[in-house]
């Protein structure tokens, strides 16, 4: 398929493309780089040795959307343009707003007019609402607790409202925790500033970048009193974009789907997985449990294994090797 990938040379759309690119795909970026560098894109065409086209625009552009749609021939959209830190998301949610929704909504408008069909949209396992048991299948109660979560629970309702009454396709994939690089070390997770997440931030911490990580709980209700995430390795998750891609040409209508491993991990697993790989001790201390954290968050994946096929093969130490094999190779992100 002819694919526009918006947001493709950030963390996960990097990954993305290389797994549409090696399944054959050809590919448009789209992307306006406030989170990313242009210089992934030479590294994408180095990497699979195929030729893709880069475009630096936003997504709420929509004479740039409807041209770029119409003068590629695009069949479908992959969409992981948006921001997507959280506390920022809180002080600032207009941005939030304004970039993830308003940009949706514009793509859609620029899809409608080129006459493109088909989206997968990325969402986020923070869609849910917090349960005591943390474990997700799609029909499970929806309530995120801050403007980003929110930002992708909307989006997530005005797709299922274009497809009711439209000839449009849509499949949802909700990631829960993306971690880990390509094998290669020349693409992978390279966030500007301080990183909010777990795993960017030990990456970090081992390189020497940063002092120590703070865990953020030692209280909570599961076996070692740390929060337990679902990790998925992004590059799983990349061809977990591709197999939805697949049961779009057959026709989707609107569908969502969890993207996770099904299995869960501590802040000190991951703490441990990380020393192995790195062969260094991870400096740490205990702080307080951040707000709006819960316990344990992980997904139920059967519904992504029996229709889409899609199964993980990556493990925590794989995971964390590749991240750690990334940052050693760029330890000020990629450049
Ligand atoms: P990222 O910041 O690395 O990538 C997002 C990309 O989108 C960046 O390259 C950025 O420059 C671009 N972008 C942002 N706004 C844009 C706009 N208006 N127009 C054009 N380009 C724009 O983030 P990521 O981790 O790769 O996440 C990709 C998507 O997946 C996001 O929508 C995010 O909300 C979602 N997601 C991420 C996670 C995660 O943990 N990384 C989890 C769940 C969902
Ligand atoms: C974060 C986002 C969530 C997003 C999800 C997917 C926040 C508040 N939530 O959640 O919206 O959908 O990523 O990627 O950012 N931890 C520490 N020390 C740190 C960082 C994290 O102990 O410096 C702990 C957390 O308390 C948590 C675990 O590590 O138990 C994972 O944290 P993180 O990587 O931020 O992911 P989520 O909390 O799942």
């Amino acid at each position: 398929m002819n694919v526009l990938l918006t947001g493709g040379a950030g963390f996960i759309g990097s990954h993305t493309a290389v797994a549409l690119l090696e399944a054959g795909h050809q590919l448009t970026i789209l992307d306006n780089f406030s989170n990313s560098s242009f210089a992934v894109l030479t590294r994408l065409r180095e990497l699979t040795g195929k030729s893709l086209k880069g475009v630096e625009g936003d997504i709420r552009n929509l004479s740039l959307v409807e041209d770029l749609l119409r003068s590629q021939k695009i069949d479908a959209v992959i969409h992981l343009a948006g921001l997507k830190a959280v506390g920022e998301s809180v002080s600032d949610p207009l941005r939030y707003y304004d970039n993830n929704v308003s940009g949706t909504t514009t793509l859609l408008l620029g899809m409608q007019r080129a006459g493109v069909k088909k989206i997968v949209f990325s969402s986020s396992a923070t869609v849910y609402r917090g349960s005591q048991e943390g474990l997700f299948n799609e029909d499970s109660p929806l309530e995120p607790v801050n403007p980003y979560g929110r930002s992708k629970l909307m989006i997530e309702l005005i797709l299922r409202d274009y497809v009711a009454t439209n000839s449009f396709e849509a499949l949802v994939l909700r990631y829960f925790n993306p971690v880990g690089a390509h094998s290669s070390g020349r693409i992978g997770e390279s966030p500007l500033g301080v990183p909010n997440n777990l795993m960017p931030f030990v990456a970090q911490v081992a390189v020497g970048r940063r002092k120590e990580l703070a865990v953020f709980g030692q209280d909570w209700p599961t076996p070692d009193g740390t929060g337990i995430r679902d990790y998925i390795h992004v590059m799983d998750l990349a061809r977990g974009h591709v197999a939805a891609l697949e049961r779009l040409e057959q026709g989707g209508r609107f569908d969502v789907f969890n993207l996770g491993t099904g299995q869960g991990h501590s802040v000190l697993e991951v703490i441990q997985a990380f020393e192995k790989a790195s062969g260094k001790p991870l400096p740490y201390h205990f702080a307080a449990r951040r707000p709006g954290d819960q316990a344990v968050c992980c997904a139920r994946v059967e519904k992504a294994r029996q229709v889409l096929g899609f199964e993980t093969q990556a493990g925590l130490e794989e995971m964390a090797a590749d991240a750690w094999r990334f940052q050693m190779l760029n330890p000020q992100g990629i450049v």
